[in-house]
C-alpha cells in the first residue's frame, strides 16, 4: 500500500497564516497538521509516501525531510500549475505501479484512524476502492455521494452539486484498490482538459467515470472529520488534537498562573500571571504576561500582555498588547470594556 497526499495548494483562507507557509505546516496542538497525518499514516505501517506539493514546497520538504526521511521513503512531486486535485493525483499516479492507494488530503485530520479504514477496506476485497463520508448540513461545499439506502456501494458522484441530490460528503480518504483504472480515468480528463466544479480537473469526476464503465467504488463512515481550510475549522482541529492527548503538554515554566487543560505549551515560553486554557497552544518562546486565553492557537516568538483572547489565531513574532482598566466604579452599574 502507498499513499498519496497532496498539499500543494495555497491556502487561500487561512490567510494571513499561510501568506509565507503551506497550509499543511500550520500547527495543532504539538505539531504541523502534515506530521499528524504522517505519523497515522506510519502507524498502519505505509511507509511509502507521495507528497504532492506546490506553493512554498521547500518549506514543506525541507520539514518532512528532517524530521521522516529516516522514517519512511518519501517522494515529492510538484504540481506547478493549480489544476485541480484529479490533477495533483493524476501526477502521482504515475509513481503507483499499480499498487492500492491511500490518498488523504494534506489539510485534514480524521476521527477514525487510517488502520480502522484499511481493515474495512479489507473486508471488501472485491470492490475497486474505498471512500470515506460523513452526512453534512452544507453538502454544495463538497463532492457528494449517492449510495442504495441499504448498501455502501456508490450509484454515482458529483462535485460541488448545484441540487440537493445527497448529503453524504466525501471526507478526502480515497483507498484505492485498482489505481490503474484510476489513473485511465485521471488521464482521460487531464488529456481532454475536461474541468469541471471551479474550472478545475476533478477527482470526483474521474471516480465517477470509473463507475460508470462499471468499477465498485464504495464507502465508510469517517468519523469527525476536521479540514482544517478555515480559522474555525482550524481552531475545530486543534480543539480536537488537544482533547485526543493524554495530558497537556507543557515545556515551560509556568509562574503565578492557572492552566485549564487540555493545553500545549512549547518550551522557552514564559507564562506569568495568566488563565492559559482549555483547548490553547502555544509555539515555542512566546511570553504571556496577564493573559487570559481560551480557545486559540499562539505561535512562537510572540508577546502577548493584558489581553483577554478566545477563539484566535495569532501568528509568529506577534505582539498584542492591552491595556489594564483602572475603573472606579459605583453600584448598580453596567459597564462593558471593549
Ligand atoms: C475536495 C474534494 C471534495 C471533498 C473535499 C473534502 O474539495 O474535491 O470532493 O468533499 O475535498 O474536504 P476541496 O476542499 O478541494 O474543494
Amino acid at each position: 500500500m502507498k499513499c498519496i497526499i497532496p498539499a500543494a495548494g495555497k491556502g487561500i483562507r487561512l490567510q494571513p497564516h499561510t501568506l509565507n507557509k503551506p497550509k499543511a505546516l500550520l500547527t495543532l496542538g504539538n505539531k504541523p497538521i502534515i506530521a499528524h497525518i504522517v505519523d497515522k499514516i506510519l502507524e498502519a505501517n505505509i511507509s511509502d509516501i507521495i507528497i504532492i506539493v506546490g506553493f512554498e514546497k521547500e518549506k514543506l520538504k525541507n520539514f518532512l525531510l528532517t524530521d521522516y526521511s529516516d522514517k519512511c521513503n518519501l517522494t515529492f512531486i510538484e504540481q506547478r500549475e493549480r489544476r485541480g486535485l484529479g490533477h495533483a493525483i493524476y501526477l502521482a499516479s504515475k509513481y503507483l505501479d499499480g499498487e492500492p492507494t491511500i490518498i488523504t488530503l494534506g489539510d485534514s485530520l480524521y476521527e477514525n484512524s487510517y488502520i480502522s479504514m484499511l481493515q474495512e477496506y479489507d473486508k471488501c476485497n472485491t470492490w475497486d476502492g474505498l471512500l470515506t463520508v460523513r452526512e453534512v448540513s452544507n453538502p454544495h461545499s463538497y463532492g457528494v455521494v449517492v449510495t442504495d439506502s441499504h448498501s455502501s456501494i456508490i450509484k454515482s458522484m458529483i462535485e460541488k452539486p448545484q441540487d440537493l441530490i445527497s448529503n453524504k460528503a466525501i471526507t478526502g480518504v480515497y483507498i484505492i484498490r485498482n489505481t490503474k483504472a484510476l489513473e485511465d480515468n485521471l488521464k482521460d480528463i487531464v488529456e481532454t482538459n475536461s474541468t469541471g466544479a471551479g474550472g478545475e480537473i476533478q477527482l470526483t469526476d474521474a471516480l465517477q467515470k470509473m463507475i460508470e464503465k462499471g468499477f465498485t467504488l464504495g464507502v465508510i463512515d469517517s468519523g469527525e472529520w476536521f479540514d482544517c481550510g478555515n480559522k474555525e475549522s482550524l481552531l475545530e482541529g486543534n480543539r480536537f488534537v488537544l482533547s485526543s492527548l493524554q495530558i497537556s503538554e507543557i515545556k515551560s515554566e509556568i509562574i503565578n498562573s492557572s492552566i485549564i487543560h487540555p493545553v500545549v505549551i512549547e518550551a522557552g515560553c514564559s507564562i506569568s500571571n495568566s488563565i492559559i486554557g482549555p483547548n490553547v497552544s502555544i509555539a515555542q518562546e512566546t511570553t504571556v504576561t496577564r493573559g487570559i486565553i481560551s480557545s486559540s492557537i499562539i505561535g512562537s516568538g510572540s508577546v502577548i500582555k493584558n489581553v483577554n483572547i478566545k477563539n484566535s489565531i495569532i501568528g509568529n513574532e506577534v505582539s498584542v498588547e492591552g491595556e489594564l482598566h483602572d475603573l472606579n466604579v459605583g453600584d448598580n452599574k453596567e459597564i462593558q470594556i471593549s
